[in-house]
């Protein structure tokens, strides 16, 4: 089967596609002829969907992607660069939740849209493993503290092992500085061999970290859990990611029981101008 069907009813023969192809696998080789696969194309192809995409006539449907999946652009639902701005100025991490759960289709709906995100060569290998029971989500936390106070003699950074320590004490006082008592978990991991691993996975959890702001959820980051999640075997165990995969962020989640009135001061950015 062709990499492509050409409807040449709808087809101008404009180019368009042929200029936006980011693997340059389709060819028209006169200005009158139809747009059609290069020889290689097959293997050339990341399967991206621009020149479906891009096709302002309808024209063009790649076989591995029928156009009805590929619904037309809602441009009315588009929100301003102020509305943008704010968004990305607005979110905070949250590290305080309500005991309500998440419902199961709201997080379905997160992690369909974070799937958007760019990914290298469009591989799509980001994995999603989601905690829904908050019973596992403390079990889990106990874990990073156990892992946490094995670790300690071993660390040489001295504000860090202070750090860690009031992370510990406050444990032990009945207080979460790991998972925050969040009802949710959302763990990204990918092939540890794929070139670009570890940024698909940053981006997609960034894309639903900022969608779920915008749905009304709060997240934070679990760094420490990421850390322990690669290397303290039983949590690790306990996380039963596939052969292979290194886990590349984590994020919490769940309604908040804050919200901010101010945004606060961040540091100018490190800029080289050239
Ligand atoms: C990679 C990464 C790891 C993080 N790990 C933790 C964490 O383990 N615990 C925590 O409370 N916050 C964690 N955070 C949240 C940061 O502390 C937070 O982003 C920062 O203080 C700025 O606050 P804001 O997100 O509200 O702007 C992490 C953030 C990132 C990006």
């Amino acid at each position: 089967m062709s990499l492509f069907m050409i409807d040449q009813k709808k087809c101008k023969r404009d180019g368009i596609c042929v200029k936006d192809c980011p693997a340059q696998v389709i060819a028209m080789v006169d200005k009158n002829d139809f747009p059609s696969p290069i020889e290689d194309a097959e293997e050339f192809c990341i399967n991206c969907g621009h020149c479906a995409a891009v096709c302002p006539h309808g024209a063009l449907t790649l076989s591995s992607m029928p156009l009805d999946a590929c619904p037309s652009l809602q441009k009315d639902l588009l929100p301003g660069p102020e509305a943008v701005g704010q968004l990305l100025r607005a979110r905070r991490s949250i590290r305080q939740y309500k005991k309500e759960p998440v419902p199961h289709d709201l997080l379905e709906n997160l992690i369909d849209t974070a799937r958007y995100g760019p990914t290298g060569s469009n591989k799509q290998q980001v994995h999603w493993t989601v905690f829904e029971d908050p019973a596992q989500l403390e079990h889990f936390a106990a874990m990073v503290i156990d892992f946490t106070r094995q670790n300690l003699p071993g660390i040489a950074d001295e504000d860090m092992v202070r750090r860690m320590r009031r992370i510990i004490t406050a444990w032990d006082n009945g207080k979460d500085r790991i998972l925050r008592g969040a009802p949710n978990l959302i763990l990204v991991h990918s092939p540890a061999d794929l070139p670009f691993a570890e940024a698909d996975c940053v981006i997609a959890l960034t894309y639903l970290e900022l969608y779920a702001y915008a749905r009304g959820l709060g997240t934070c980051w679990g760094g420490y859990f990421t850390v322990a999640a690669n290397l303290y075997a039983p949590l690790a165990e306990a996380l039963s990611l596939p052969a292979g995969h290194q886990c590349y962020g984590t994020v919490m989640l769940g309604y908040p029981k804050t919200g901010y009135e101010r945004i606060p001061q961040r540091n100018a950015p490190l800029v080289t101008w050239r």
